[in-house]
């Protein structure tokens, strides 16, 4: 009975939905295409002689585009110039406050509140935390801009509909939110019986079939439309065609394992690259 019933468990593990931190979604781009088929025309270039591919330069990408890269693309859309343009530095960008969510459209920027000068301007500074809204001091936050930002305590700024402030509060599920209009839309739904509830992949409709994010906007869970429910993605399941974009852009096909795999972006500072080079000159020395 025992060990059926951990059967049983490992049977609802094995199928659990894939669970996605916010550093790693939508974290594909061009150099993790490993065959000329995966090198898409529109964002990449084809090198025939290294058989590789690599990201085309921002400036060649339309408005439409270029707001909707991937990070690792690092183009930024400027929209006095009205050019797809390289990304610097969080700080070197400012905005007027009401233009404050520009700061997040940017690679891993927030919003610096504590830099609004008295015209107005404020600048962007490094996320605090990894999710999708972040921000250092709700009591900074204005009350019609206080929509979910995750704070470096582990608090959130939600907003007090009856004062009319933000505040920071501790949110763990959706029952915390107590009202229609704080509801984080992202995580939750305002339910029939009048509470604030988990959005889960099967109550998703054919349009919005794709992904929802965790309560603290720090993780997505993919979904998956079947032909007629949404449920929630098994990566292992999907096929070549289908590996990168029925995980908007967060899965690859490694064409050595045959298997879709969540992307890596490259980053030579890793100590994992360093390792890799430090055993080749190793065994470059002993031989
Ligand atoms: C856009 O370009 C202008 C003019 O070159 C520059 O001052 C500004 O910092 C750029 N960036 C953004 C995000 O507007
Ligand atoms: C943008 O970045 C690319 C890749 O790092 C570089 O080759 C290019 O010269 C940069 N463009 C500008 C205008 O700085
Ligand atoms: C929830 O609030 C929205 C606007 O904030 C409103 O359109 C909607 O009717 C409200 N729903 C309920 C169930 O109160």
């Amino acid at each position: 009975m025992k060990i059926l019933s951990i059967v049983f468990w490992l049977l609802i593990l094995s199928k659990q939905a894939t669970v996605v931190p916010y550093e790693k979604y939508f974290k594909c781009s061009c150099i993790n295409a490993m065959r000329q088929l995966d090198c898409l025309t529109a964002y990449c270039d084809w090198d025939a002689d290294s058989s590789s591919c690599t990201n085309k330069p921002c400036s060649e990408f339309s408005q439409s585009d270029c707001q909707i890269l991937p990070d690792p693309f690092n183009c930024i859309y400027n929209y006095t110039t009205n050019k797809c343009e390289n990304f610097t530095k969080c700080s070197d960008y400012s905005f007027n406050i009401d233009k404050l969510s520009l700061c997040y459209e940017l690679i891993n920027c927030e919003a610096d509140l504590a830099s609004i000068d008295s015209s107005g301007t404020l600048e962007c500074k490094d996320r605090t935390v990894k999710a999708f809204r972040s921000a250092d001091n709700c009591g900074l936050v204005l009350y019609r801009n206080c929509f979910w930002y995750q704070t470096p305590d582990g608090t959130q700024c939600v907003q007090n509909t009856q004062q009319q402030i933000c505040e920071s509060k501790l949110i763990n599920k959706c029952s915390d939110y107590i009202t229609n209009e704080s509801c984080n839309s992202f995580a939750c739904y305002w339910s029939d019986f009048n509470i604030c509830t988990e959005i889960t992949c099967s109550i998703l409709q054919q349009d919005n079939c794709f992904m929802y994010s965790s309560v603290d906007l720090k993780s997505v869970k993919l979904c998956q439309w079947t032909g007629n429910a949404c449920v929630d993605l098994d990566v292992s399941t999907l096929t070549q065609t289908q590996c990168l974009t029925a995980t908007d852009f967060t899965y690859g096909w490694n064409t050595d394992t045959q298997r879709c795999e969540i992307c890596e972006p490259p980053d030579i500072s890793s100590s994992s690259y360093i390792i890799l080079l430090e055993t080749i000159i190793l065994v470059i020395l002993i031989n």
